[in-house]
């Protein structure tokens, strides 16, 4: 078995069956039940398919468990072997609180294509694929990227948008922002769909940019794949145990900027199940006796980018 349309619709029942288990939780204040439900249910749904599934991109690791933890192996076995990338509940605060843009998050790809990254900090940069690939660069001064996408898409500086994460951290390039002109969409939370919006014109979003968590950076990375959008990344360390980690994963240059092609390669899929509706997908909607779901698939080899909807049954 490839990464084929059978597997795209067993990995969405995963990612549903996982946004489902949350719905409970919404609004309730509780985010690590809420997260657990979604971890839980992620693992035996992805247990009972028939692969060889080992986690590259969980939540932690052996000793952190019970979450989905790096080199946790799935599946009930076969001849297919399989990278995972987890992120049961992508916004924790976004349930816990009732707010929109929660989602139950997976990526996979054939065995050894999928980055190992470590539990800590990335600073990233994702833009669409209309901005020439040389154009924008981690590395750049800000004021030379928002120059350069704005020359790329023939607009001024003051219709661009950038979008990033509201932090303390981010003062400076929120000043930078300001002094040019840019517009902001500040997010609270969730830079997956952040990453995501550069996408699509209907988003608004010119480029992404900032420090996030490096997990979603992975995710985010190989959501867009299929878009041939850009996408960059650089880890970042805050202590000993951090390098340690990170070492120990195989990372020797620990200054190194990663392009999206060396975080995953070849065929991937891409599943992200709305909990509470967001700028992507709706969330969990109970009517007549069952939960209807959105997710968006990407799909590297058919170039799918799509949103799928599904009915489950709710079983009294
Ligand atoms: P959780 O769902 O684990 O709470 O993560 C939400 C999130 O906003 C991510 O999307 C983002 O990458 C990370 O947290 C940012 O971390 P921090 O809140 O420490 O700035």
């Amino acid at each position: 078995m490839t990464l084929d349309k059978e597997l795209i619709n067993r990995i969405i029942n995963v990612t549903s069956k996982a946004a489902i288990s949350c719905h409970k939780f919404i609004g309730k204040n509780d985010k690590i039940s809420a997260d657990k439900a979604a971890t839980d249910t992620m693992r035996s749904e992805i247990n009972k398919l028939k692969l060889n599934g080992e986690v590259v991109i969980g939540e932690g690791e052996l000793d952190e468990a019970p979450m989905l933890y790096i080199g946790e192996k799935l599946g009930a076995g076969g001849s297919l072997n399989i990278d995972i990338a987890v992120d049961p509940l992508e916004g924790t605060n976004f349930v816990a609180k009732n707010l929109p843009g929660a989602l139950s998050v997976i990526s996979i790809a054939e065995k050894g294509n999928l980055f190992n990254a470590p539990e800590t900090y990335m600073d990233k940069l994702a833009v669409s694929n209309k901005i020439p690939y040389d154009a924008t660069d981690l590395d750049f001064p800000l004021e030379k990227n928002i120059k350069n996408i704005a020359d790329a898409l023939n607009k001024d500086i003051k219709d661009l948008t950038a979008c990033l994460l509201n932090r303390p951290r981010h003062k400076e390039i929120i000043d930078k922002l300001n002094r040019m002109n840019v517009n902001m969409k500040l997010i609270s939370d969730g830079d997956v769909s952040g990453v995501l919006m550069v996408t699509d014109e209907k988003y608004k979003v010119d480029i992404f940019l900032g420090i996030g968590g490096g997990p979603e950076g992975v995710l985010a990375a190989s959501a867009i794949d299929a878009y041939g959008c850009k996408f960059q990344g650089r880890f970042l360390f805050k202590n000993d145990k951090d390098i340690i980690r990170a070492k120990k994963m195989g990372i020797k240059d620990l200054k190194k900027k990663y392009d999206l092609n060396e975080i995953i390669k070849g065929d991937s899929i891409f599943c992200a199940t709305g909990i509470t509706s967001g700028d992507l997908v709706e969330g969990v909607k109970v009517q007549d006796n069952k939960y209807t779901t959105q997710t968006l698939v990407t799909h590297k080899s058919s170039k799918m980018c799509k949103i799928f909807t599904r009915e489950d049954i709710i079983k009294t």
